[in-house]
């Protein structure tokens, strides 16, 4: 059995395979994010420590046999969070988040001293990496920046729970601004360019190598071995990737989670800064992949259903699809986290546009998913412009469950998209791979097999050209109000 632990920003979702990939259990403790100033994402390393011994005590109620089995686990997480631990190796303050906005000047101080950053980290400074928070907190929390000792990410933290063990892998890594992506080592340059020694930063490993062994006393807690070893893991992006096969050169997938991605793989690496598109490291030696990051995706849906006090989205969803005669007129900027492809600002926000008295709750929905699709189209463009391309990308996270928007995210891109067999395989899938082969050492290529594809969804050709003249109205919406956005 190899278990996969994803440290979500929504949930920690634990997830247990056998020998044949075949999912035995899984459990997800869902978790908050807290929002203390405007543009601010934090969460409390506890919680994520808290959540996953419940989600793996909650594995051991439903099958104490298979969890006792395990032979491995492998992690996944929510990228770019600074995790900072003091002497105690106790977290000295909460996370700051992928999402958080608040070090964009930071961004700016970075680029000025290191102006070929982009190009070595594979990603534009944006306030979401880890770097700028570390240049912000040395600026506005300076005592607490001097008693750093460890700078940790996510599932690295919890990581360090399991086993002790301070190390991360490439694929998260990548995300930090201070990995040169290439070499697939710490760039020293960077690091020293936010007043930061090598000391601080974990071991660097590949994803599919094994860190180190699970405490006795949690294998205890389990009833698992002596011997469970602990693998890499990967960033959320990249385990992704490996639970829906998507590891040889133009593979790729859509995320459709608390965030949206597309990811291509690639065969080497091809840095886009300028595209602001994320050309990162694979979780396995020598691959690499290029992704478009939308900081809004599922949970557009879920906060428009919950605004709306809709409990059943299933239901919701098949009254909107039942309503939907043509593009809506009302047009949806579903920027409530800001962005960053295609426009790398933090402060964008979301807008509804096109509002009447006649509006009804059913035609506000349809607009956020096309809104969502919008998005989904515009990043498209930046991977097309960098040459990066996707013949049949799945649709996996928790928007993949309703075919009507896979249809209608098809229809706006011009894209066909798949659906797969059972549930859409996500990060945690890909993490227990990640396990099997740090403990088996198998091919790569022999592990990370595609899930099998239900239904080929075809773009509506009618439908898509309906689309265009209110594709090209939301992007000129987002023009017009892009500087609208900036706090004064
Ligand atoms: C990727 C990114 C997000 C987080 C959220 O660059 O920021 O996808 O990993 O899970």
């Amino acid at each position: 059995m190899f278990l996969g632990i994803d440290v979500g920003t929504s949930a920690v979702k634990a997830l247990l395979i056998d020998e044949n990939s075949a999912t035995v259990a899984e459990a997800d403790i869902p978790l908050s994010v807290s929002t203390p100033h405007p543009f601010w994402s934090e969460q409390n390393p506890a919680d994520w420590w808290q959540a996953t011994l419940g989600a793996i005590d909650a594995l051991t109620a439903q099958n104490p046999t298979a969890i006792a089995a395990t032979r491995a686990i492998g992690l996944s997480g929510q990228m770019h969070g600074a995790t900072l631990l003091g002497a105690d190796d106790k977290p000295l303050r909460p996370a700051i988040l992928w999402n958080d906005g608040r070090a964009m000047r930071e961004c700016e101080e970075l680029d000025q001293a290191l102006p070929d950053l982009g190009i070595q980290a594979g990603v534009a400074t944006m306030p979401g990496m880890t770097a700028p928070k570390l240049i912000w907190l040395k600026k506005h929390e300076p005592d607490l920046f001097a008693k750093i000792k460890t700078i940790l990410l996510p599932k690295d933290y919890i990581r360090f729970c399991l086993s002790g063990d301070k190390v991360t892998e490439m694929s998260d890594a990548a995300g930090t601004l201070w990995l040169d992506e290439e070499s697939r080592s710490w760039n020293h340059a960077a690091i020293d360019a936010c007043g930061l020694n090598m000391d601080q930063l974990p071991k660097l490993v590949e994803g599919s190598d094994v860190t180190g062994t699970l405490f006795p006393e949690l294998a205890n807690r389990w009833g698992m071995g002596r011997n469970v070893i602990i693998a890499g893991g990967g960033g959320d992006a990249a385990t992704g990737g490996i639970g829906v096969g998507a590891v040889s050169h133009g593979d790729g997938f859509i995320s459709l989670g608390t965030s949206s991605q597309i990811f291509v793989a690639s065969d080497k690496y091809r840095p886009k800064p300028k595209e602001l598109l994320h050309s990162f490291t694979h979780a396995i030696p020598q691959h690499w992949f290029q992704m478009a990051v939308l900081l809004n995706g599922a949970s557009c849906l879920q906060w428009a259903a919950s605004l709306l006090a809709e409990p059943d989205i299933g239901a919701l969803l098949r009254r909107v699809e039942a309503q939907h005669a043509a593009p809506s007129d009302i047009l949806f900027l579903p920027y409530l986290n800001g962005e960053r492809t295609p426009h790398n600002n933090p402060y964008a926000r979301g807008v509804f546009f096109g509002l009447g008295s006649d509006s009804n709750r059913e035609m506000m929905v349809q607009s956020t998913l096309e809104g969502v699709a919008f998005a989904l189209s515009d990043a498209q463009s930046r991977l097309h412009a960098a040459g990066a391309h996707c013949e049949l990308p799945g649709v996996i996270g928790g928007g993949a469950r309703s075919r009507y928007w896979i249809q209608l995210i098809s229809d706006i891109m011009g894209t066909p998209l798949a659906r797969y067999e059972g549930a859409a395989k996500g990060p945690a899938f890909g993490a227990a791979r990640l396990g099997r082969l740090a403990l088996t050492k198998e091919l790569p290529e022999d592990v990370c097999l595609k899930p099998a594809i239900e239904e080929v969804i075809e773009p509506n050709q009618v439908r898509h050209a309906s689309y265009q003249p209110r594709f090209a109205k939301f992007k000129r919406l987002y023009a017009a109000l892009s500087d609208e956005f900036t706090p004064t």
